[in-house]
């Protein structure tokens, strides 16, 4: 019996799949790969394609829409196990880091792998501060922007302009080239996301204040008016810190597998960036944290709350926002940093009805089987939202904050696809479903007549 020819894959297999072809019975031996760190076990699919009817075949495939159950990559940088609720960016869980680091400290571990020094650690701080400012030309392309355009529009075309203000960036194999397009990305998101609030808000735009940190001064060119110096509430501040930290990275998630795909072709990384915030932006995703809130609007009474409940198990497509995962069937451990942290905020500002809204539906959906059985329970958006608005923060500039934070990761994985020996530009393959060959017949009136008229309707 022929057998398939194990890959080349590095590193000696840890057994393998004895696969038998009832089609040919043939049999075949595809090696299973060496598991990762915390035991990811995976088979090369290039092992499958040797699996033929006949050798003109191209090959068997594996089919996995949306990508259930395909790693597209290795990666070191983020471990989730959505099992046991575990979130660790570079080993250190999640709990920790959003309890005692700096959102810098993280984006310099989340890319290098380690966490800084203080040298290290004052070097990039000096580095992302003195990069904060954007081309003027940047505020008349966001006055081009209607006052009411959603910011996250804005966001994903200032960010794609960005790579023509630097057209250097496109040299992704130079790592001096990659620094500074970190960097500047990491600097001027915050600069970015003040200015979309700011046209929207018909604000004159606020320029970075390089005496303050990274928290400190994006909140003081959002909100800053008249005063010479912006002084941010302290709980806001933290608060926000911990939310940067809590939605850095999440490995594999849509908008990083976006930036990674779009990356993989060697663009430069604003525009691969660009293309990660364009995923974010939908209400899956990202925008899920501003969809709780409409959501809760929606629902506007606790007493509406069992309708709404009965409503979304109704099973005609109406989601519980906020709830749910692809990869966490226990609680999303970020979910549970951030209640905790709307306690906090809620101490200073007020329990509001919203705030009341969004706990009784989580008491709730919790105890209801539809959900239980399913396993969705709150997700990181669930309560990120009631924050942002606590501290007035628009509903629709939300995911703006996200990818703020989302930047750090998204960045990390791009340098960490390119330096991948393994990884190449990304294209799958498909199953095709549709006609076979057939001859064109065209079904449009030919006569000159119909052409002229056809033009004249055009
Ligand atoms: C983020 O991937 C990441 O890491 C993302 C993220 C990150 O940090 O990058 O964590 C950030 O995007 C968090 C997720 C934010 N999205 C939402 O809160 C939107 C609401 N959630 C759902 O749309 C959904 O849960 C997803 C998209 C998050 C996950 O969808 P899956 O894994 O594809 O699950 P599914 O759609 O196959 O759902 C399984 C079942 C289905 O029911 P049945 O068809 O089997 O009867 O659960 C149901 C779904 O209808 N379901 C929900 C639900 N989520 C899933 N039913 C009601 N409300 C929900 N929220």
């Amino acid at each position: 019996m022929s057998k398939a020819e194990p890959s080349a894959a590095a590193g000696a297999s840890t057994g393998a799949l004895e696969i038998k072809d009832t089609r040919t019975g043939t049999g075949y031996s595809v090696p299973i790969l060496p598991p990762g760190t915390e035991g990811d076990t995976a088979i090369r699919a290039m092992d499958l394609r040797p699996i033929k009817q006949s050798p003109d075949e191209f090959g068997l495939m594996t089919y996995d829409p949306a990508f259930m159950n395909t790693a597209s990559c290795k990666s070191a940088i983020t471990f989730i196990d959505g099992d046991k609720g575990i979130l660790r960016y570079r080993g250190y869980p999640i709990e920790q880091l959003a309890e005692k680091a700096s959102f810098l400290e993280v984006a310099w571990l989340l890319r290098n792998g380690e966490l800084p020094t203080q040298a290290e650690y004052t070097d990039w701080t000096h580095q992302i501060t003195y990069h904060t400012y954007v081309h003027e030309n940047i505020k008349t392309f966001l006055q081009g922007f209607r006052y009411d355009a959603h910011p996250m529009s804005m966001l994903c075309s200032s960010v794609a302009a960005m790579s023509s203000f630097y057209p250097s960036a496109k040299n992704i194999q130079d790592p001096a080239e990659r620094h500074i397009s970190i960097v500047r990305l990491l600097a001027k998101l915050p600069t970015l996301a003040a200015f979309c609030y700011r046209h929207v808000k018909g604000l004159p735009f606020i320029y970075p204040d390089n005496d303050l940190s990274y928290v400190e001064n994006f909140l003081s060119m959002v909100a800053r008016m008249t005063e010479p110096k912006y002084e941010a509430n302290p709980i806001f501040v933290k608060a926000l810190e911990v939310l940067f930290i809590l939605h850095a990275d999440h490995e594999q998630n849509c908008s990083t597998n976006a930036v990674r795909a779009v990356g993989s072709s060697h663009v430069d990384p604003f525009s691969a960036v660009a293309a990660g915030i364009a995923a974010l932006y939908g209400p899956l995703h990202g925008g899920a944290n501003e969809a709780v809130l409409h959501m809760i609007k929606e629902i506007g009474d606790k007493k509406n709350i069992p309708a709404f409940i009965e409503g979304v198990k109704g099973g005609k497509g109406q989601k519980l926002m906020g709830f749910g995962h692809r990869v966490y069937k226990s609680y999303d451990p970020r979910a549970r940093i951030v209640k905790k942290l709307a306690d906090d905020v809620f101490k200073v500002v007020g329990v509001d009805r919203d705030l009341e809204i969004a706990l009784e539906l989580e008491r709730i959906a919790l105890s209801d089987d539809y959900f239980i059985s399913r396993k969705l329970y709150p997700n990181v958006d669930f309560y990120t939202g009631l924050i942002y608005r606590s501290m007035a923060f628009p509903t629709d500039f939300f995911t703006v904050l996200f990818a703020v934070a989302r930047t750090a990761g998204w960045l990390s994985q791009w340098e960490e696809m390119l330096n991948d020996k393994e990884q190449k530009i990304a294209r799958p393959r498909q199953i095709y479903t549709g006609y076979g060959e057939r001859p064109y017949q065209s079904k449009l009136d030919h006569s000159v007549g119909a052409q002229r008229k056809d033009a004249v309707r055009k």
